[in-house]
């Protein structure tokens, strides 16, 4: 049983997660909600480095499967490390990116199909779900656009159809999970999509 409440940002490259996360932050320090901020792949040591040999270590060869279990292996730790002992405590526990993300960039993007991840999903985490995520959708050259990486990382350097593909796995997951899974418009404003991403929020806290 957890007590504290679990919210996760997703959306493609360039969506806004990380801006958002801001926004949200300073909302809940402004009252005084406790609360603690993760990101996927990474959130702890061993996580971290598995993030670095994903996304910058590009010459060396990683197969889509040996990604996705890499990407659940970080998980794995980040979950036992940091998610879990925070919503224990009562926290709120802000994840940029989650397991949404590799049905979204390993099932969909890379073509594992989402049976694998639901299957990894159901080893890593049974009994966890978030509280409420947070889709952030926007045409994936929009996102791109937004970011001006002079060193694309492995994923950043995939091809349109790779991205569009990412984008329907996405829109197919808030589809079968429509309570949980909220999308925002992220081509509006900042402060429009910060505004939207609060009061699902605020809802969340009230039905808690
Ligand atoms: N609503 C918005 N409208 C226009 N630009 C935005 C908006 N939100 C964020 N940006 C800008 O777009 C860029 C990417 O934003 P951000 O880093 O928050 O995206 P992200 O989803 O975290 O990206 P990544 O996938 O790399 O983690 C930043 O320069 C940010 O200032
Ligand atoms: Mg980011």
């Amino acid at each position: 049983m957890t007590t504290g409440t679990f919210i996760t940002l997703e959306g493609g490259e360039g969506a806004g997660k990380t801006t958002l996360l801001l926004h949200i932050t300073s909302w809940l320090i402004q009252r005084q909600i406790k609360f603690i901020t993760t990101r996927e792949p990474g959130g702890t040591r061993l996580a971290e480095q598995v993030r670095n040999i994903l996304l910058h270590q590009q010459e060396l060869p990683v197969t889509p499967q040996a990604e996705l279990l890499l990407m659940f292996a970080a998980r794995a730790q980040n979950l036992a490390e940091t998610i879990r002992p925070a919503l224990a405590a009562g926290r709120v526990v802000l994840c940029d990116r989650f397991t949404d993300a590799s049905f979204a960039y390993q099932g969909g993007g890379r073509k594992l199909g989402s049976a694998m991840v639901a299957q990894l999903e159901a080893v890593v985490h049974p009994d966890l779900q978030p509280d409420l995520t947070l889709l952030l959708d926007l045409p994936a050259a929009t996102g791109m656009a937004r970011k001006h990486a002079d060193q694309p990382d492995r994923i950043e350097s995939e091809q349109a159809a790779f991205f569009q593909r990412v984008r329907d796995a996405y829109l197919q997951r808030a589809a079968e999970a429509p309570g949980r899974i909220k999308i925002i418009n992220a081509e509006q404003t900042e402060k429009k999509v910060a505004s939207s991403a609060i009061e699902h929020i605020e809802k969340l806290f009230k039905s808690k």
